[in-house]
């Protein structure tokens, strides 16, 4: 069988690129192997996200330059999937008329059967069905599709929570969780193939398993951390009003769960919590990281928040930024609203004019830049335990530049990227040592990072 080769454009979040690994293991079976560019490839899958605007557009400018490829090379099989596919369907075999396959985001596992089809007949194919229950919506084992130190699991799909601002449950369909023997079957292949971290996926992990009665999303927890030779376990994302004690709790009790939750907040204002239907307050919302640090002193807390949602005055977001102040994230994502369509806030007058929107972005981004670099420099001088996940891609500034020796990257626990060094060349601390836990002294904190040495680091032999 002549080797074909695929490229596939990732955009948008960890479960896109879930979805891709899936999608290259599905279509190796057909003789696909990975290409290096898009230029050297016989089938481009662009895996869309619609979460705003931009990412839409983004989708289409790649789409747009796929165009004089496909003129070029006509036997180009151009395919797009994800959440705009879902979205927009059909209307993107108008808009882009060289794109030959669509497929939402339930399809993945149909999307081999849609390429023979246009190999063989030359002709387009768009999938959107959205029927969960029909079909496991995962396939096990993806431990063929790839490897690494890190991977993410997705443990569920889709949403029921309706955020007035939010796409999601639109192109992602109602919430269907996986059983749990099909998760943890998969992440036993993934350790035997590498991995040491895995990271669990859901747009709200907390109401896991509720609706098919399957076990709790902290007895999940417990199940996934019996897996020998994974070293942790991460998760994402958590919805605030669904926050349990007994998953607080976990985070004391499972030694192996990573003392990290990112837990999006969207608002400091009650008024905005609830036009955004988030189900919650902002007293809520303080105490659950209240309880949270008590459980666990050392956890770090991360965060998603939206400004210039449609009716918010200066004083909601005093109110956001003063919640930030108050709490001190550790890390935090800001995104200004977008209009998105089938949310309800799409119709909503009162909207924020896009300068009001930047100057609040901007301010917001500034004060938790202050936060996170005091945190940072807070942590020079400890010693962290590092999972060694490869060498560091890019080099990190003046001080990097001082060392010629092998930069190394990786995650503390609370999951602070530590970029560290270790003399002698690429082969002191060769590949076998990714995936080894590294206990590292931090040295000097950066805006986004930090820079370490390595305390005692078990050398290959000799030889
Ligand atoms: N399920 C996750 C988040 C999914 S989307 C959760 O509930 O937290 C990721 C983030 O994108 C959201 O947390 C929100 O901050 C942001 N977002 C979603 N829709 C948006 C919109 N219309 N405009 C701007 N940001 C949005
Ligand atoms: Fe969107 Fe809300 Fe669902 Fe998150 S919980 S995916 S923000 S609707
Ligand atoms: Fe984007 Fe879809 Fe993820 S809208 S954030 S790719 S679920």
């Amino acid at each position: 069988m002549p080797s074909k080769r695929l490229y596939i454009h990732t955009i948008g979040c960890q479960m896109n690129v879930y979805d891709s690994e899936h999608m290259a293991m599905n279509l190796a079976s057909l003789g696909y192997t990975p290409a290096l560019s898009p230029e050297d490839a016989d089938l481009v899958i662009v895996n869309t996200c619609s979460v705003r605007d931009k990412a839409e557009q983004k989708a289409f400018s790649i789409l747009g330059r796929l165009e004089g490829l496909k003129r070029r090379r006509p036997g180009l099989i151009v395919g797009v999937a994800g959440c705009v596919a879902q979205q927009e369907g059909e209307r993107i075999l108008t808009r882009a008329p060289h794109v030959d396959i669509v497929i939402g985001t339930q399809a993945v596992q149909r999307l081999p059967a849609h390429v023979l089809k246009v190999e063989a007949e030359r002709c387009r194919v768009v999938d959107l069905e959205l029927t969960p229950g029909l079909e496991s919506p995962h396939e096990p084992s993806p431990a063929a599709g790839g490897r690494g130190v890190s991977r993410f699991v997705t443990i569920m799909r889709g949403c029921d929570n309706f955020c007035s601002y939010c796409v999601v449950p639109h192109v992602r369909g109602r919430e269907v969780s996986r059983p749990p023997e099909s998760i943890v079957q998969e992440i036993t292949a993934l350790v035997a193939a590498g991995t040491r971290e895995v990271t669990l996926l859901g747009q709200n992990v907390n109401s896991y398993g509720t609706k098919e009665g399957l076990c709790s999303f902290p007895e999940l927890l417990a199940r996934v951390s019996a897996v020998d030779g994974l070293l942790r376990i991460r998760f994402t994302t958590s919805h605030p009003k669904d926050l349990t004690r007994d998953l607080m709790e976990s985070f004391a009790r499972i030694q192996k769960l990573c003392p990290h939750i990112h837990l999006p907040v969207q608002s400091g204002s009650n008024r905005l919590l609830e036009r955004m239907n988030r189900r919650y307050t902002r007293e809520h919302y303080l105490d659950n990281v209240f309880k949270l640090r008590d459980t666990c002193p050392e956890i770090a807390i991360t965060s998603d928040m939206i400004v210039g949602f449609p009716g918010e005055t200066d004083a909601d977001f005093v109110d956001t930024l003063d919640l930030v102040r108050n709490v001190e994230f550790d890390g935090l994502f800001a995104f200004m609203y977008s209009d998105r369509p089938h949310a309800p806030a799409a119709r909503l007058s009162e909207k924020v004019p896009v300068h009001l929107k930047r100057e609040r972005l901007h301010a917001l981004l500034q004060l938790q830049e202050s936060v996170t670099y005091k945190k940072n420099v807070a942590l020079v001088g400890s010693v962290q335990e590092i999972l060694a996940e490869g060498v560091s891609k890019k080099q990190t500034g003046g001080f990097a530049a001082e060392r010629s020796a092998v930069q190394w990257t990786g995650r503390t626990p609370g999951n602070k990227i530590v970029n560290f060094h270790v003399g002698g060349g690429p082969d002191t601390f060769g590949t076998a040592s990714a995936g080894t836990l590294v206990q590292v002294r931090i040295e000097k904190a950066l805006a986004h990072s930090l820079w370490g040495a390595p305390e005692n680091v078990d050398r290959p032999p000799e030889g």
